[in-house]
């Protein structure tokens, strides 16, 4: 079982409320939880990219650090762990993006993998032009299709010729080829990203609700054989009692920075596909703590004492066969520690 960290390099990470006090994302703090998870034996550490955030009270997600270039300085502080950058496909050109993975390759001697991200939230690309319009909800996982072909060419060979109605290579080179497999992470919910998910990626992410874990358990019973491994995603609070752990998601429930939730939601309220990431949203502001409220960014938490957590751990990922997990905390460097010192520990070997 392989355990990451989900960097808060947006201010205020993965929670918007006021019941904690806000951050802004600094290259200090990402190192000092970078450290302390390589520290406690986790695998693997993502930053995301959002390029406009959501304001309210606690300025949610208005300051990003971009996940490229903090990686290629945590590459250098750290020996083992992995890292999994975000690419905003819209963003940044296929080419653009194999050099910038293939430096990071040989920076990180082949610590590294991709996380693929076409973009839910138009206001973040429309500011810069770069929204190709309205028809972008439904082509957006064909033009992840695209993406990724030029990638996996540039990768494999240093050239790519290929004509799309996206981009048009003639020949394009991009040396030096990595000389390590770059896994690809996506994190698509909708029927159309799972279905990309299931055709092109390594690993995939899934937001740990009961029902999605449910079908994952299913699908696991059917023991069909995947190509490609499923990570589950979590926010994690630990407190010395499972009531206490509780209180505290609740607080954090109870004092959600309304206007931060209202603007994110107007935002996904414009892909009106079904089953996605923004339908998640649409629906999150009476969740539970388990099922990914609003306050939570739709994450679900699992909470409890350490012996709780640890056992609610081993539980999912038996029953889902998931083949690891990655958690956000309230307070990403305390968190880890307790992770790493007293639930890990509690966790059966066989996981
Ligand atoms: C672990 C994880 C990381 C993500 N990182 C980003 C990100 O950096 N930027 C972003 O705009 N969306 C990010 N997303 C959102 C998804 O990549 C995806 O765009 C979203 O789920 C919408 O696709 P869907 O409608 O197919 O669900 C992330 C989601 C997860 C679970």
């Amino acid at each position: 079982m392989k355990y990451g960290v989900f960097l808060p390099n947006g201010s205020n990470g993965y929670v918007l409320s006021e019941a904690l006090k806000p951050y802004l994302p600094t290259y200090e703090h990402q190192r000092k939880i970078t450290i302390e998870a390589e520290k406690q034996g986790l695998s693997f550490a993502l930053p995301m990219i959002k390029f406009r955030g959501f304001g309210g009270a606690t300025g949610y997600w208005d300051h990003c650090l971009e996940p490229f270039t903090l990686i290629g300085a945590l590459a250098a502080e750290t020996q083992k762990l992995t890292f999994v950058p975000t690419v905003a496909l819209l963003a940044l050109h296929p080419v653009y993006t194999a050099r910038l993975v293939s430096t990071l390759a040989n920076i990180s001697k082949g610590r590294i993998g991709l996380n693929i991200v076409t973009g839910w939230n138009q206001a973040e690309y429309s500011q810069m032009g770069l929204w190709p319009g309205k028809g972008y909800y439904e082509s957006r996982y064909e033009y992840a299709e695209e993406y990724l072909a030029i990638l996996n060419d540039l990768w494999s060979t240093g050239r790519c010729s290929r004509k799309s109605i996206y981009w048009d290579l003639k020949d394009c080179q991009c040396f030096p080829l990595p000389q390590y497999k770059i896994p690809i992470f996506s994190a698509g919910q909708s029927p159309a990203g799972i279905d990309f998910c299931e055709k092109h990626v390594d690993q995939r992410f899934v937001f740990g609700q009961p029902h999605m874990l449910r079908k994952l358990e299913i699908e696991h019973n059917k023991r069909k054989k995947k190509t490609y491994g499923t990570y589950l995603l979590f926010h994690m609070i630990v407190s010395d009692t499972d009531t206490k752990a509780k209180a505290i998601g609740e607080e954090i429930i109870s004092k959600a920075d309304k206007v931060a939730i209202a603007n994110q939601i107007s935002s996904a309220s414009l892909d009106t596909s079904i089953g996605g990431t923004s339908e998640a949203h649409r629906l999150s502001l009476d969740k539970s703590l388990e099922d990914g409220n609003a306050a939570f960014n739709t994450i679900p938490v699992i909470y409890g004492s350490p012996k709780t957590v640890a056992s609610k751990i081993e539980e999912i990922g038996g029953q889902t066969g998931a083949d690891g997990f990655m958690f956000s905390w309230n307070n990403f460097e305390e968190g880890i520690r307790v992770f790493g010192q007293e639930i890990l520990p509690r966790i059966s070997k066989r996981n």
